[in-house]
């Protein structure tokens, strides 16, 4: 708190930026992959389409790219960040962290670089670091970075996973400002006894991947759909209502949700138990899928750009993912 100006210093996010791959994977497209149909896929998850990364195209590509408008849009030279994280459970691969893999593509030259993998939930908790340090003073401008190459995790002859995910990145600049504006309550939280629920098994130092793993698809993505999707209404509504009250706000003052885009019925069962009309609720999981860390990014650069949500409107973010881990934030824009 300054003196002079009375105001606390928050971490107020100054740009937003996003990137989806050209390639469109339709829900038809998928039905000549698998036993499915757009019929089975859209009314159960709310998914026509999704992106997918081109050949070649790296998570720290798109990454790169998201964060390139993050900061044109906050009107900041890469050489002043000062922090990059990365959120992304498909790094480019496992070391470095992907975060030094955009550093030189972004040339943010003299930022700390490292990434932080939890699954859907990672934006937020990325988020949550980035205030964490400007608030303390240790870093004054913060590139925070969603991205994801689902493609490559996802086993493309499951149909009960197949369908939901696809690729993409966004970013947000977070700033250090004695402002009415910024990050107002962060809440998070997580339970490892659920890993199994959601996880990819062999691949890592535990089982590194051999021709039997391979053989076995054991490399992919698996999950327990029905019972995530319980687990997923019931955290992601209680989360939000703590870090509403956290904020010191009621759930009628929050003009606009971003959730997490992991089904449009999950999405609508969180805004249904704020009491919020489904209008406040900003989706693009029609045309992006579930993009894991990158989705909330996505769908707030989104919003922002097409001059839905603007500055001084209060929104929540929400989310829930593999760990388990979930979290909301509350910011003003
Ligand atoms: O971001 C991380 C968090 N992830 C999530 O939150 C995802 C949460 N879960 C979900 O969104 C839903 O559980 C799904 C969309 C994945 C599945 O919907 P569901 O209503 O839970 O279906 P189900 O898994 O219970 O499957 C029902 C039936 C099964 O057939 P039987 O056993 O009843 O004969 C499945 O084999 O639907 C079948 N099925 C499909 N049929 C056509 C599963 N996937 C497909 C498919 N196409 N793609």
């Amino acid at each position: 708190m300054n003196a002079e100006s009375a105001l606390p210093l928050r971490a107020v996010l100054t740009g937003t930026g996003s990137y989806l791959p050209e390639k469109t994977l339709t829900n038809d497209d998928l039905s000549k992959m698998v036993e499915t149909s757009d019929e089975w896929i859209y009314p159960r998850t709310g998914i026509r389409s999704r992106r997918i990364a081109a050949e070649g195209e790296s998570v720290s590509d798109m990454a790169a790219a998201a964060g390139r408008r993050a900061l044109e849009a906050a009107g900041v030279q890469p050489e002043e960040i000062d922090l990059l994280i990365v959120a992304t459970v498909t790094p480019d691969a496992p070391m470095p962290a992907t975060a030094c893999y955009v550093q030189p593509k972004l040339g943010v030259v003299n930022a700390t670089c490292f990434d932080i993998a939890a699954a859907c939930s990672g934006f937020i908790y990325a988020l949550d670091l980035a205030r964490q340090f400007v608030r303390t003073g240790a870093k004054k401008k913060v590139l925070v970075i969603g991205a994801e190459k689902m493609s490559s995790i996802i086993d493309w002859t499951d149909r009960t996973t197949c369908i939901l995910f696809g690729d993409g990145a966004g970013a947000v600049v977070v700033e250090a400002r004695e402002s009415e504006s910024g990050i107002l309550a962060t809440e998070t939280g997580s339970d490892g006894n659920l890993a199994p629920l959601l996880y990819i098994e062999a691949g890592g130092s535990n089982l590194p991947n051999t021709p039997e793993t391979l053989l076995e698809h054991r490399q992919f993505l698996k999950m327990e759909g029905h019972t995530i999707f319980k687990h997923a209404v019931r955290h992601m509504a209680n989360i939000s209502l703590k870090a509403i009250a956290d904020a010191g706000l009621t759930p009628e003052q929050i003009d606009w949700i971003v959730p997490h885009q992991a089904n449009l019925r999950i999405m609508q069962a969180v805004s249904k138990f704020l009491n919020a009309p489904q209008e406040k609720t900003v989706s693009t999981i029609e045309f992006t899928g579930n993009t894991t860390a990158a989705s909330i990014p996505i769908a707030l650069d989104i919003a922002v750009r097409d001059g839905r949500i603007k500055p001084g409107q209060t929104v929540l973010f929400v989310a829930f993912g593999a760990g388990l881990t979930w979290g909301a934030t509350v910011l003003r824009m």
